[in-house]
């Protein structure tokens, strides 16, 4: 064995043993616990003027905090488009504009979800749901990219990355399946027919009977599934071990995951990498188009001579 294999060995081994959670991702869990709060927090206050008809609304005692230009409603859409436009700092980390290459790739990414998901939201709720004029389109193309970007993380999951955002190759990818198919043989003497178990399980029969778009649909159900896959994996492995200590069980069940999730990724990598150029292709000029209606609605709005705090 060499010295690289045994190393990754060791490593796979390690990260099977004790799945930590590491600072950064209680941090994000905090951040949306915190996020998800808030918004609840002010749709519960706002709720009695947003179900108010259109015409009712500006005899409210609520109209001058809550209306698009009031003092909360207003400061929603500053937040919310502040959080958009800091969403685009992933694609200065990711080609390293302007000299940043602090900070893993991957919790960029995870930053630029959070915004991508919390600034469409408070921006939501800056429009009280009062849609008219151009900027009605930039707000659907903003909703359009927040949703395409839920579709693209999915495919993005299913092409292997490092953390610092390199995708694996296909050899890569070959290589640590055979690792983790050698420990599985090797330490855990696993049969053959526990071997094939993980092969129907894993969905990667689903290339061979479908193509394009049900394919997609396909693997969507069959990850909606996966909790329910494992449990039959874990029954399955407590009727052949009974005296399988937990801790065992517990590194046994992690690698088989791992070794599901290689055998399906390897053979949809290519239909993934094609769906994940398709989707950039979609997804950035909605961004952009986004973008610029943003910025005509402010200056329209300053030129008006709106003001806020500031
Ligand atoms: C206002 C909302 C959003 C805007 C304006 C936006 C904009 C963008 C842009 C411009 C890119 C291209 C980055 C680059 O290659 O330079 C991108 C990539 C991406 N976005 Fe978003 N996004 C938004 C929301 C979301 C959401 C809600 C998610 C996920 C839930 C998401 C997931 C992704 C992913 C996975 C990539 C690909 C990363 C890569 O190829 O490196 N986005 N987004």
């Amino acid at each position: 064995m060499s010295l690289l294999l045994y190393n990754d060995s060791d490593t796979i081994l390690k990260q099977a043993k004790k799945r930590k959670t590491s600072t950064f991702s209680t941090f994000l869990h905090m951040l949306y616990i915190a996020g998800f709060a808030a918004v609840a927090y002010l749709i519960r206050e706002a709720w009695p003027y947003y179900t108010l008809g259109l015409s009712d609304r500006p005899r409210s005692p609520l109209h001058t905090l809550w209306k698009p230009g009031g003092f909360l409603g207003h400061g929603l859409g500053i937040i919310g488009s502040a959080m958009i436009l800091l969403l685009f700092l992933y694609s200065a980390r990711k080609r390293q504009w302007f000299g940043l290459r602090w900070g893993k790739l991957s919790r960029w990414l995870d930053i630029h979800i959070f915004f991508g998901i919390f600034g469409p939201i408070l921006v939501t709720l800056h429009t009280s749901f009062k849609l008219n004029g151009f900027i009605s389109i930039g707000y659907f193309a903003l909703l359009a990219v927040m949703f395409s970007g839920i579709i693209g993380r999915y495919i993005y999951m299913q092409i292997p990355h490092t953390l610092e955002g390199h995708a694996l190759t296909l050899e890569q990818l070959d290589s640590k399946d055979r690792l983790i198919t050698r420990i599985l043989v090797e330490k855990y003497r696993i049969s053959k027919s526990f071997l094939m178990l993980l092969q129907k399980l894993s969905g990667a029969h689903l290339a061979q009977k479908r193509r394009g778009f049900w394919l997609f649909i396909s693997l969507l159900f069959n990850d909606l599934l996966r909790g329910y896959r494992f449990r039959k994996i874990r029954r399955y492995l407590v009727r052949h071990n009974p005296d399988i200590p937990g801790r065992a069980l517990k590194e046994l069940l992690h690698l088989s995951r791992q070794k599901t999730l290689l055998m399906r990724r390897k053979l949809m990598l290519h239909f993934m990498q094609k769906a994940f150029h398709y989707w950039h292709v979609l997804h950035k000029p909605f961004a952009y188009l986004m973008l610029v209606l943003m910025f005509l609605h402010v200056a329209i709005v300053l030129a008006l001579g709106y003001k806020w705090i500031f």
